[in-house]
């Protein structure tokens, strides 16, 4: 028997006494191999495959996507989900199980989703799909847009560069169809769902979600703030669980995944739904749970996301949420059409101006800033307003691939204990971008300075008062204080890829990292 189980069993310990009192024996400690066992236990008693792992779908308690394989009948898998993600691939050749469709594109783009508490029996030319009580369910099989080019590397030697590369192109496939440019307004496609009513109704937002998409709704919530002035919070999905029950009255949840799969963020949604609220998903991959659960729907079209670091797939859920912060605007008549034209304009604008991110200058200061981080153990990435979720991403970025500590932190906060750290050994990332928060970003760049500490501002290009207080310095075109946080993550970016890279790592599969992270 073999199986792939992707989930907890939560009554393993219990699960394998009975099957240890059976006469079974286990060669391992995980829960996964009392499935096994449990599916051993039915053959042996003249169960068929299929109806083995029925009986042994009873048994479990937990979450799992599994496939399920045994010797007695080799041309038969079975599959089942409860809580963790499996879709099943429709080729001429073969079917296919996977937890998400990116992994299959090379053998098929046509795909069934399997809901919650389903199984199914996959055999070369066919597939049955059964409910709990062991029903036949009928489903179509749904077709993915996406290509299977996408997801191949195409000359780049990782993925992270080649998606570092493509944030041009989801700016404009993201953005560009959606603006109404005359109207000064943007249109989504029919699931987003919300009229100008529903929307003036919204009296506070709520966005949730994990890790990178955590860092792209923070800036989400302040994008709502400045161009639709509604108040807001934003809190990593996972923390939600355990927050008081309140009303959710006139508030509006904003839950934004890449996957569409993270286990923490679809707990939050279904707690807001089960709460009474409703819930916008602002989601990559379509057929996902988070955009079949979502109450309202807007895709970033970023294509196929592979690297576990996530780069291109934060880019398009900002501008996503920048489009949302201007039809909030627009609707709650916070914003009048010229000024719509205007964040537009800037939007549409951003394209051409982003180019010089990608060229030689920009690269070569990135690298040589890269050759000085990867000898360092420790460093801290520094940010305010717009800037600070930006920090915290471009240290998640330097951590999960190079396994140099880094931490992000509003750059007050560095007078409040960080600046303890500081010595020529503890490096200081700051975001210096012309706006609000310049001259005190380049106070806080003397401070660092003045305790021996060494700096690498990303800031204007020509900025001579920011290079002046830097030992290396990005350049990043200079644009609207409001979409800065969308030119200075790409060196940010660049910067964790080039000092992984001088440090050997895998790039595009860290240690202990999966690209979808399906358990809590
Ligand atoms: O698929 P999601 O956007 O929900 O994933 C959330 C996080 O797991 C993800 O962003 C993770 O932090 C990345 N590895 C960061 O690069």
């Amino acid at each position: 028997v073999v199986v792939v189980h992707n989930g907890i069993v939560e009554n393993y310990l219990e699960l394998r006494e009975w099957l240890v009192s059976e006469g079974h024996t286990f060669s391992t400690e995980t829960d996964t191999e009392a499935i096994a066992n449990l599916v051993a236990w039915s053959l042996r008693r003249g169960r068929s495959l299929h109806e083995a792992v029925q009986d042994t779908l009873e048994r479990l308690e937990g979450s799992y996507g599994m496939v399920v394989m045994a010797a007695s009948e080799p041309h038969r898998i079975i599959v089942a989900r409860q809580d963790s993600p499996l879709v099943i691939g429709v080729g001429p050749h073969g079917r296919y199980a996977a937890s998400d469709m990116p992994a299959l594109l090379p053998l098929t783009r046509d795909f069934v989703v399997l809901e919650n508490g389903e199984h199914a029996v996959l055999e070369p030319q066919a597939h049955r799909i059964y409910d709990r009580a062991g029903r036949v369910i009928p489903r179509e099989s749904v077709r993915c847009d996406w290509t299977p080019e996408q997801a191949e590397k195409q000359g780049f030697p990782h993925f992270m560069l080649k998606e570092i590369h493509e944030q041009p192109d989801v700016l404009a496939r993201t953005a560009f169809e959606r603006c109404l440019d005359l109207e000064g307004d943007v249109s989504f496609e029919e699931g987003f769902g919300l009229s100008d009513a529903a929307l003036r109704g919204i009296g506070r937002l709520r966005f949730m979600a994990m890790g990178t998409s955590l860092h792209a709704a923070m800036i989400g919530q302040q994008l709502a703030g400045a161009l639709a002035r509604l108040p807001g919070e934003t809190l990593n999905a996972s923390e939600f669980l355990y927050s008081a029950e309140l009303e959710e009255g006139d508030a509006l949840t904003v839950v934004v995944s890449q996957s569409g799969e993270t286990a923490d963020s679809l707990r939050a949604l279904r707690e807001v739904k089960r709460r009474g609220g409703r819930v916008l998903g602002i989601c990559n991959v379509r057929g996902s749970t988070l955009a079949r659960e979502a109450d309202h729907l807007i895709f970033t079209h970023c294509g196929p996301e592979i690297g576990v670091a996530s780069t291109k797939a934060f880019f398009g859920q900002v501008v996503a949420l920048y489009l949302l912060a201007i039809r909030l605007g627009r609707a709650r008549g916070v914003l009048d059409a010229a000024e719509g034209r205007a964040r537009l304009a800037d939007l549409r604008g951003l394209r051409h101006r982003m180019e010089a991110l990608f060229e030689p200058p920009a690269l070569a200061a990135v690298r040589s800033a890269a050759e000085f981080l990867a000898g360092v153990r420790s460093c801290l990435f520094l940010g305010r307003a717009l800037q600070h979720p930006v920090a915290l991403e471009g240290a998640l970025k330097l951590k999960e691939i190079s396994y140099i500590h880094a931490e992000g932190y509003p750059a007050g906060e560095m007078k409040h204990g960080p600046i303890a750290l500081i010595d020529p050994d503890f490096p200081v990332v700051a975001l210096v971008t012309p706006g609000r928060t310049y001259e005190k970003m380049l106070s806080n760049l003397q401070e660092v300075r003045a305790r021996g500490g060494r700096v690498i501002a990303v800031a204007a290009s020509g900025d001579a008062k920011a290079a002046a207080s830097a030992d290396f310095l990005l350049p990043v075109p200079a644009v609207p204080e409001l979409l800065a946080p969308l030119v200075t993550v790409v060196p940010l970016q660049f910067l964790a890829y080039y000092t992984a890279l001088l440090l050997g790592r895998d790039i595009d599969q860290p240690r202990n990292l999966a690209k979808s992270v399906t358990v809590e």
